[in-house]
C-alpha cells in the first residue's frame, strides 16, 4: 500500500465525449481488437451504463452489466477482466449497474478525498498483464468520467460534426482540465472525426477548424476519419462481430447481395408488369451493407495504425524529457 494512489497510468486511454452517439464504443471495440489481433495484449473496460461494448463483442448473452466494477472498484480491489472470445483481449463488462456504482462513489465524495482513483487502484492491480487498457467512457455521469480520466495517461475524444457532439467535446474539455488536478501527465492524444462522408474534403477540413477553435486552437486532431456506414455497423453490433473480423465474409455476403437484388428485380417486374414499385427500405439497407463493411474496416484499420504512431511519439516524448 503506497501513499501515493494511483493515477494516470501507463498506456491507458480514455474515449470519451460528454454526447452519445459519436461511435465511442465503435473505436474502442475495434482499436483494441485490431491490435490484439496484432500482438498487444488488450483490456477493454467499459464504464458506461449502456454498455454496448458487450453487444459489440459478441457478449450481450454473457455481460455481468457492471456489477464486477460495482463489487471492486469502491473498495480499490484488483479488476478480474474475463475474455472477449479473441486471443489477447479481454474485457470488463459495463452496463446497468454502473449507476450504482456511481451512487456509491457519490456518497463516497465527503469523506473519501482520493475517490477520484477507485477505478485507477482496480486498474493499477492488474495492469502488467496488458500492453494496453482502452476505456469506453459514458457521455454523462460525471464521476464514472472522472475517475475513468484520473486512471487514464491519454484521451481520444471522437466527436461528430453537429453541434450537440461538439458541446459534449467542449464539457469534455472542461472535465479534463479537473482532473488534471488528480492526474497532471493527463495527456490529449487526439480528437477523431466520425461518421462524416470520406470523400468530402472540404467537411473534414471545416470540422478540423472547428474542433480547434472550439478547443483553443491547437487541439491534435486524427488525420484518419471514421465513415458514416449505418448498415455496417448495425450488422456489427447485431452479429457481435468488429468490422475487421466480418472483411474476410465480405465476399460471400456480396455474392449473396448480388442474388438478393437480382431475385428482387425478378420479382419487381413479375409485380408491376411495367408500373413503378416502391422499394421496401429493409432491402435498401441489406442491399447498401456489404460494400461499407470493407470501408469502415478500413477506416479503424487506419485510425489504429495511426493511434500507434500517436502513442509511440508520445512515448519517446515522455522518455526523452
Ligand atoms: N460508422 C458508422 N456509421 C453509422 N453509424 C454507426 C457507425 N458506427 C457506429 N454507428 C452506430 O451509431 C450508434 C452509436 O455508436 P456507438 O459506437 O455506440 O457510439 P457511442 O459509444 O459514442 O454512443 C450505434 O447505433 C452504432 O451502431
Ligand atoms: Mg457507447
Amino acid at each position: 500500500m503506497t501513499d501515493t494512489p494511483a493515477a494516470g497510468l501507463a498506456r491507458t486511454v480514455a474515449v470519451i465525449n460528454g454526447k452519445g452517439g459519436v461511435f465511442k464504443s465503435s473505436i474502442v471495440s475495434s482499436v483494441g481488437g485490431l491490435l490484439a489481433e496484432a500482438g498487444w495484449r488488450v483490456l477493454l473496460i467499459d464504464a458506461d451504463i449502456q454498455g454496448n461494448l458487450a453487444e459489440d463483442l459478441g457478449l450481450a448473452e454473457v455481460t455481468d452489466e457492471g456489477r464486477h466494477q460495482l463489487d471492486v472498484i469502491p473498495s480499490g480491489l484488483p479488476l478480474h477482466p474475463v475474455t472477449s472470445g479473441r486471443e489477447r483481449l479481454d474485457v470488463v463488462c459495463g452496463g446497468e449497474l454502473l449507476e450504482d456504482l456511481d451512487a456509491v462513489m457519490s456518497g463516497r465524495q465527503s469523506r473519501d478525498p482520493q475517490w477520484m482513483h477507485g477505478l485507477a487502484k482496480s486498474i493499477d492491480a492488474v495492469q502488467d498483464d496488458y500492453d494496453l487498457v482502452l476505456i469506453d467512457c459514458p457521455p454523462g455521469f460525471p464521476i464514472l468520467q472522472t475517475m475513468a480520466l484520473v486512471a487514464s495517461r491519454y484521451v481520444v475524444i471522437p466527436t461528430r460534426s453537429d453541434s450537440g457532439s461538439r458541446k459534449g467535446m467542449r464539457a469534455v474539455a472542461r472535465r479534463f482540465e479537473a482532473a488534471r488536478a488528480y492526474n497532471p501527465d493527463l495527456e490529449l492524444l487526439g480528437v477523431v472525426r466520425t461518421g462524416i462522408t470520406k470523400s468530402a474534403k472540404r467537411i473534414r477540413d471545416e470540422v478540423r477548424r472547428e474542433i480547434q477553435d472550439d478547443l483553443g486552437g491547437s487541439a491534435p486532431v486524427f488525420q484518419s476519419v471514421i465513415r458514416y456506414a449505418e448498415g455496417a455497423a448495425k450488422t456489427v453490433r447485431d452479429l457481435g462481430k468488429l468490422p475487421h473480423e466480418l472483411e474476410p465474409d465480405i465476399d460471400r455476403l456480396e455474392r449473396a447481395r448480388l442474388q438478393r437484388l437480382g431475385e428482387r428485380k425478378r420479382r419487381e417486374k413479375l409485380a408491376t408488369k411495367g408500373g413503378k414499385r416502391k422499394a421496401d427500405p429493409s432491402e435498401e439497407a441489406e442491399i447498401t451493407l456489404t460494400p461499407s463493411l470493407g470501408g469502415v474496416a478500413q477506416d479503424y484499420a487506419e485510425l489504429t495504425q495511426e493511434f500507434l504512431d500517436l502513442l509511440t511519439s508520445a512515448e519517446e516524448g515522455v522518455e526523452s524529457a
